[in-house]
């Protein structure tokens, strides 16, 4: 039987389903936990409206404890070989594209000039490339960290071994990205090759936390396959990790990969996940992404409107930019440093943010160092 629900009964309905989701927004705020079904709920039933409420409470509750300051990372893009073949990444193994790598004293040149630029932290981001032996890396971090004494250096450089992540950690790195991509594990294994091994990225970040790094997780929204189950998952991952930095970014297909013609993530779902996970870890540092700045030109700003608080502007030679297209139509690959940092002033000034140049260590951070 096919029964027609009378209007005003459905808009009843709806108008429940928004006063549970909104409780349970509030419930978040206070307790900064909820179980599985919980937030099911909530990214099942989320409307314009409730996201309004979503949106406003993650960025009162960034501004509870990190005002509106918006700390700046220099973004160093070392190198785009990767042994890897993350199968929606558009610089993987398999891809046919000009390859680069910036020798040791590049980068530390690279470093001078963001200093000289203001910037007071460094993330030197890579491809899992070889060719950077363990003590080149060391060497480039003493000679960073001789020169300049009030900065912090991130690394970027994928899974490494224990051994190595405690060399770099001794020879002065102090924080240290990874994102998980997927703490699904079937998710993660549809988005990667065989041999790459969800628990051993798992344990990589593991290991990070025990030596003492800053340590940062994230992931991507709307891979292809991904549900709301699986974003669960992330949630509750993450909150179990207590990671220091998130990076939460919307997938963006690239149609060189197999997963051409997906759909990539929308500016709202990756919203209402950087919202949900300010409202889980209030203290962790959550950057506005690049690929948010790529799928909208104001997505970036928004990502800082409802919890995000931290912006990476480019500092990599302009010359390499456009070879580091882990997706397409990336933003800033004709840019000059300068020109980058300026811009992103001018956008963070417009939404009423201020830049702070400190180091800005996460406030969930009670580390060794
Ligand atoms: N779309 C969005 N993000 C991507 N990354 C890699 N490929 C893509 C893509 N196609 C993200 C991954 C990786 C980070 C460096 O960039 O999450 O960890
Ligand atoms: Fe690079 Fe805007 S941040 S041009």
């Amino acid at each position: 039987m096919n029964l027609i629900m009378p209007k005003l009964l459905s808009t009843k309905l709806d108008e429940t389903k928004d006063n549970k989701v909104i409780a349970l927004i509030d419930k978040l705020t206070i307790t900064e936990v909820l179980t599985k079904n919980e937030y099911l709920y909530i990214l099942d039933n989320i409307t314009s409206n409730t996201k309004k409420h979503l949106f406003n409470q993650g960025l009162l509750k960034k501004q509870i404890y990190y005002q509106n300051r918006v700390y700046l990372r220099g973004l160093i893009e070392i190198s785009n070989y990767c042994k890897k073949g993350c199968l929606y990444c558009g610089i993987n193994n398999k891809m046919e594209v000009e390859r680069y790598r910036l020798d040791i004293d590049e980068i530390i040149n690279t470093a001078k000039e963001g200093y000289n630029l203001g910037y007071r932290t460094f993330v030197i981001q890579g491809g899992e490339d070889s060719y950077y032996q363990t003590k080149m890396i060391v060497k480039m971090l003493k000679s960073i960290k001789d020169m300049f004494k009030d900065i912090r250096i991130t690394l970027s450089l994928g899974e490494r071994s224990y051994e190595d992540y405690q060399a770099f950690y001794d020879a002065g790195a102090d924080r240290y990205l990874l994102r998980h991509e997927a703490a699904s594990k079937k998710l993660y294994e549809h988005l990667h090759p065989d041999y790459m091994s969800y628990d051993n990225r798992i344990n990589c970040l593991k290991n990070l936390k025990e030596i003492g790094y800053q340590v940062g997780a994230g992931f991507m929204v709307g891979s292809p396959t991904q549900n709301n189950e699986d974003l669960v998952e992330d949630l509750l991952f993450l909150k179990s990790l207590n990671p220091h930095m998130v990076g939460i970014g919307p997938y963006l297909c690239h149609s060189d990969t197999v997963f051409k013609g997906s759909s990539s993530g929308t500016l709202d779902e990756t919203l209402v996940m950087v919202a949900l996970t300010r409202l889980i870890l209030p203290k962790t540092l959550l950057p506005s992404t690049t690929a948010l700045g790529s799928l909208s030109p104001i997505g970036r700003e928004k990502a800082l409107k409802v919890g995000a608080n931290v912006l990476m502007p480019n500092i990599s030679p302009t010359e390499h930019r456009i070879k580091y297209e882990i997706y397409q139509d990336k933003i800033c690959v004709t840019d000059t440093s300068d020109q980058c940092r300026n811009c992103i002033e001018g956008r963070v000034v417009m939404i009423d943010h201020e830049i702070d140049l400190g180091v800005g260590d996460a406030l969930n951070f009670e580390g060794k160092k």
